[in-house]
């Protein structure tokens, strides 16, 4: 039964399977991607790199070439990294749709009301299905069919989802999504049909589901692609290695990213420490973690139990992305948190909603889970967390497009109305444009455009 089913075949002898609790080392993995001996998460280490150490300056111009290839490989902004990921058999093997090679743009007008000199976005959400899931979905779903597996599945508030989906489709496999019904922006639920998988809205929430699917992995043949497997992770990795390269391998002084179930924040904090440690990079940036103050796991752990046990919560905030109360990557968090001296925060459902329309009035939109970076900057500049001379780095993790209702009511008014919010979300309509509707004359329109010229 699949249940006895490990991933042995897979392995290579250029990585293994570390259990992140008790460092047990082992070449294979069972399907719900825990430590046989504790139970605890895996994380993929490269033991060679201890005789034989990659050389820093080679890869970088290993990289810089792979740019001017046409191979499908190293048109995909992942596997140009693949020197520091696991190891395919041939480059044919990878499952890609070129995913990565995200622009990284500056904004200059966030820069200037925040008072930070110089202010970056890297776009994740400019990936083929619109999020950085894409990056670490390539790895994992490639390794799912190196495996054999038919059917690959996942929980997900909805990005997840949409991108196992599409790597599934690419591959030849059979996807099943398992999402919280009515709790997912309709968008990414149209992406996870259009892409053939077999999607069921089940009546719980996010964690609800993850639960479910790792019962699911122990009794079925399907192979987990949520952020527990950590070949999802390696992929993510090369969100941060891409933005040191963009950076000239200059770090910025601060990357901050948003927390949901905490596997990009880990993915990001082990990339970082691999650059430090391969002599990629000479220092390292502080990674911080920002969460919507309804779905604060991470920031109550640490503050609460200084780290060391989960603290769960209900979780609740219309940046759905993030709606999730027992992130399974907690800990993983808690550990490039303290290697990176970076901070948790969390910010209020207003502080989302006008940090978002702020990132959009830079021409460049973002789902309300991303917008969570900006607002969490100003919090860590009035704690004095981030200084005023400091080079900043947002993840913006999702697409505009991923989550339209959101910007809609948010521009009509209608975000707050009725809630707990309603009165300190008055504030914000500096900020509103709401669609105007006008007969069809010219003089109409004339009024509108002087009017606005005049607001
Ligand atoms: N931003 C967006 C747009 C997301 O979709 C997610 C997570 C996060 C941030 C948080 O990242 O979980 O690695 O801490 N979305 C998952 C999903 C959980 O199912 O799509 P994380």
């Amino acid at each position: 039964m699949a249940s006895e089913r490990t991933l042995a075949r897979d392995v290579s002898a250029e990585f293994r399977f570390r259990c992140i609790a008790c460092g047990n080392l082992s070449n294979s993995a069972s399907q719900n991607f825990r430590c046989v001996n504790c139970g605890d998460l895996l994380e993929i280490t490269y033991p060679h790199w201890k005789e034989s150490r990659p050389d820093a300056a080679q890869l970088k111009s290993t990289w810089r070439e792979r740019r001017l290839s046409s191979s499908a490989i190293d048109l995909s902004g992942v596997w140009r990294f693949r020197d520091l990921l696991p190891a395919l058999e041939n480059d044919q093997q990878a499952i890609t749709l070129r995913e990565g090679n995200t622009p990284i743009y500056e904004l200059p007008r966030c820069a200037r009301t925040t008072g930070v000199p110089q202010l970056f976005a890297k776009h994740q959400g400019m990936n083929p299905t619109g999020s950085f899931k894409d990056a670490g979905m390539t790895v994992a779903a490639t390794f799912a069919r190196r495996a054999g597996f038919h059917w690959v599945a996942c929980a997900s508030t909805g990005n997840t989802s949409a991108s196992m989906a599409a790597y599934a489709a690419r591959g030849g496999m059979r996807g099943l999504v398992l999402v919280p019904e009515g709790k997912i922006s309709w968008s990414k639920l149209s992406q996870a049909l259009d892409y053939g998988a077999v999607t069921c809205q089940l009546r719980t929430d996010f964690d609800g589901c993850l639960r479910l699917l790792q019962e699911l992995v122990l009794r079925a043949p399907v192979y987990q692609l949520n952020s527990i497997n950590p070949f999802r992770l390696e992929g993510q990795k090369t969100l941060a290695f891409e933005l040191l390269e963009q950076l000239n391998w200059q770090p910025p002084d601060h990357i901050i990213v948003p927390g949901g179930n905490l596997g990009n924040s880990s993915a990001i904090g082990k990339a970082l420490v691999e650059m430090r440690d391969l002599g990629l990079i000479s220092r390292l940036p502080k990674l911080s973690v920002i969460q919507a103050e309804g779905a604060n796991a991470l920031v109550r752990t640490l503050r609460e139990a200084a780290g060391q046990r989960l603290i769960n919560v209900s979780a609740e905030t219309r940046a759905t992305a993030i709606r999730i109360g027992n992130p399974a990557s907690w800990k993983k968090a808690v550990h490039v948190l303290e290697a990176t001296d970076g901070a948790c925060e969390q910010v209020t459902e207003v502080e989302i909603a006008q940090a978002k329309a702020e990132i959009g009035a830079e021409g460049i939109g973002c789902e309300p889970a991303s917008a969570v970076t900006l607002a969490g900057l100003k919090r860590l500049l009035k704690q004095g967390f981030v200084k005023l001379n400091e080079t900043v780095v947002l993840v913006l993790t999702g697409n505009l497009l991923k989550d339209p209702d959101f910007t809609i009511d948010f521009h009509r008014g209608e975000l707050f109305k009725g809630t707990k919010d309603e009165s300190a979300s008055a504030a914000l309509s500096a900020l509103q444009r709401p669609p105007i509707v006008l007969d069809a004359t010219l003089d109409a329109v004339i009024r509108t455009l002087e009017q606005a010229e005049r607001s």
